[in-house]
């Protein structure tokens, strides 16, 4: 999940490759390398670390060239530092790599006999060996490169310069996704089309066995036979977001202030407001239809699924198979024809949950993707797009893409059970001018909960682990709220089925523990009050997370009580999601961590 680009052009492109890579940070932040060709010979500058210290160290030592090609990584063989930062060498060639060459052990083991000599602990450097060892067998560049592909195995965008070949970078795609930029009199590549936003945003996409060979004047695209192929060029609506936090100390605090906007976006695109209906492309042509769903996704998308798969069971009787991406496809689900498939992803270009979406597109189910990148690759293989519109999500940690997902899935519920009769049309009012609410009270929340919940967090910040439990919705929401504590704060967190709690976490239950409870007041309340005597009897500590009414009906010490408005079953899981998210973000702005930027994640995960 690295992020490349290369520029090819007449003017100096180191500048540029930085700051292409500055809006490619989010697919990790491990190390970060550029090269360029000069004078006729290859240059790199590598750090470790941020991007950040790239720019210092370019500042002391500037890099002169027309072409060039630039990394921002997340490790994955290999520790994070500047020997094993990208651009790798080898012989007058550079290359750079995002995903995982499978068969790295044994090319290595053949290369280091002929002579190689690795200098990285990478799967990448196999690559610059190889095309290195197939040009001094006699191979020309494009040859070289050709077998080079023949050879390696696994998920890969590259980008390749060669020494003795100013003018052409060579490019290729087999999994994570490629770009090629169109410029006037200079081209560019990067592994999304934000990356070269401010560049161009006339793109052409590599699929899966291409490769490609790049120079200023244009781009010829050879398939894995290959054969000359072409690709269409197409003009991206995106744009470079816009990297400001305004007074926000982090985007993830912004983020989260951002959602009452966000989910009045999201909605507006979903709900017809004269009427108070759902507008959704599957109403009438798959929900109608369908014997079940099949939802797969990973993370905070994952969560957000399984909220809606409650939804879509209660609201419209449509049974829903989910599973996180990486497991879904192994587990060999009997599918029938009367399936339909939807996918949930940020990002929409995580691995895993391509992987799911081509597997299940191979098995001829009908498929949807709810997606924030409208250009991603799921967005661009699936039969159906179900924006969330949520805008740029910078923050590692996701917040407004959850509970934009959330929207989305709620109205997605809503219209299957118009179209499946679960739901009457006044019913289906009733739920639309519910989620039409959702923007005002979560302003609300937003506006008062926060004193409260810095106070708990600084108290959090100071433990070890935390539980969160949760009954009906509030269990996927206690388990993202577990989330988004761990990966911002590296406390460990853990979240259970409040009915679980018996069956093996009380034993964790003594003074120390903080017990987070989500528990509106909904048909779940009382048998959740249950779980938190348990809790108490127990000495536990107990964060409970409830509204007015739940607050009035409970009669029960607890650490502390965070009151929201009494809000409908639908949207009680957007509401409640604020609560959680700024748990986890003020205690890790106690805890002094990298909010923005946790250790060792990244933003979009393009490996398996
Ligand atoms: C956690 C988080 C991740 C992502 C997961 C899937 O805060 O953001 O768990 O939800 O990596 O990413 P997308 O939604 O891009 O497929």
């Amino acid at each position: 999940m690295c992020g490349i680009v290369g520029i090819v052009g007449h003017h100096p492109v180191s500048d540029r490759l930085i700051d292409a890579l500055k809006r490619l940070e989010y697919r990790g932040y491990d190390s970060a390398g550029v090269a360029t060709i000069d004078g006729g010979a290859l240059h790199r500058r590598r750090c470790e670390g941020k991007l950040f210290n790239l720019e210092a160290k370019l500042k002391e030592q500037p890099l002169a060239g027309t072409i060039g090609i630039a990394h921002t990584r997340w490790a994955t063989h290999g520790a994070p530092t500047e020997r094993n930062a990208h651009p790798h060498f080898s012989d007058g060639i550079a290359v750079v790599h995002n995903g995982i060459i499978e068969n790295f052990t044994e090319l290595k083991d053949e290369l280091t006999a002929a002579g190689a000599e690795f200098q990285t602990d990478t799967d990448t450097e196999v690559i610059a060996h190889l095309v290195a060892r197939l040009r001094r067998d006699g191979m020309g560049r494009r040859e070289a490169m050709h077998a080079m592909l023949k050879r390696v195995r696994g998920a890969y965008s590259l980008a390749l310069l060669f020494e003795e070949d100013p003018s052409t970078i060579m490019a290729a795609r087999n999994g994570p996704p490629l770009a090629i930029g169109h410029g006037s009199g200079e081209m560019f590549l990067g592994s999304d089309a934000i990356a070269l936003a401010p560049l161009t945003n006339e793109i052409t996409y590599l699929i899966d066995g291409d490769w490609a060979v790049i120079d200023k004047t244009g781009v010829r695209i050879f398939d894995i036979d290959g054969e000359v192929t072409t690709r269409p060029r197409q003009i991206s609506l995106v744009t470079a977001p816009m990297i400001d936090k305004g007074n926000y100390r982090h985007f993830m605090e912004k983020e989260i202030y951002d959602q009452p906007e966000a989910i009045s976006d999201t909605l507006s695109h979903y709900i017809n407001f004269s009427d108070n209906k759902v507008v959704a492309v599957w109403r009438d042509t798959v929900f109608a239809n369908v014997q079940s769903l099949a939802i797969s996704a990973c993370g905070t998308a994952y969560f957000a699924g399984l909220i809606g798969k409650y939804w879509f069971e209660h609201y419209a009787r449509l049974p829903v198979e989910i599973d996180v991406a990486s497991e879904f496809r192994y587990r060999e689900i009997p599918f029938s024809p009367q399936v339909a498939a939807l996918f949930i992803s940020q990002s929409g270009e995580t691995a895993d949950t391509l992987a799911c979406l081509r597997y299940c597109k191979e098995h001829g189910l009908k498929t949807g993707a709810v997606v924030n990148a409208p250009e991603s690759t799921i967005a661009r293989e699936s039969d159906t797009v179900f924006p969330i519109f949520a805008g740029p999500e910078i923050g590692v940690a996701s917040t407004k893409a959850f509970t934009c997902q959330l929207a989305v899935l709620a109205a997605l519920a809503v219209a299957a059970g118009r179209a499946r009769g679960t739901l009457t049309e006044k019913e289906e009012q009733t739920l639309v001018g519910r989620l039409a609410e959702v923007p005002r009270v979560m302003g609300q929340v937003l506006n008062s909960i926060r004193p409260r919940i810095e106070l708990l967090s600084r108290e959090l910040a100071k433990c070890r682990a935390v539980l969160y439990l949760g009954r009906g919705t509030s269990f996927p929401l206690a388990m993202e709220g577990a989330l988004k504590l761990k990966e911002i704060s590296y406390i460990h967190a853990q979240g259970y089925a409040a009915g679980e709690l018996k069956h093996g976490p009380i034993a964790l239950i003594d003074e120390n523990m903080p017990v987070v409870v989500i528990a509106p007041h909904d048909r779940f309340f009382d048998k959740t009050v249950s779980n938190m005597q348990e809790v108490a009897a127990r000495g536990g500590r107990i964060i409970l997370i409830t509204d007015e009414k739940g607050a009035s009906a409970l009669k029960l010490d607890t650490m502390q009580t965070i009151v929201l408005p009494n809000v409908d079953e639908i949207i009680a899981p957007m509401i409640f999601s604020l609560p959680i998210q700024l748990l986890a973000y003020h205690t890790a702005v106690f805890a002094g961590t990298d909010v923005d930027q946790p250790r060792n994640l990244a933003k979009s995960v393009t490996v398996e």
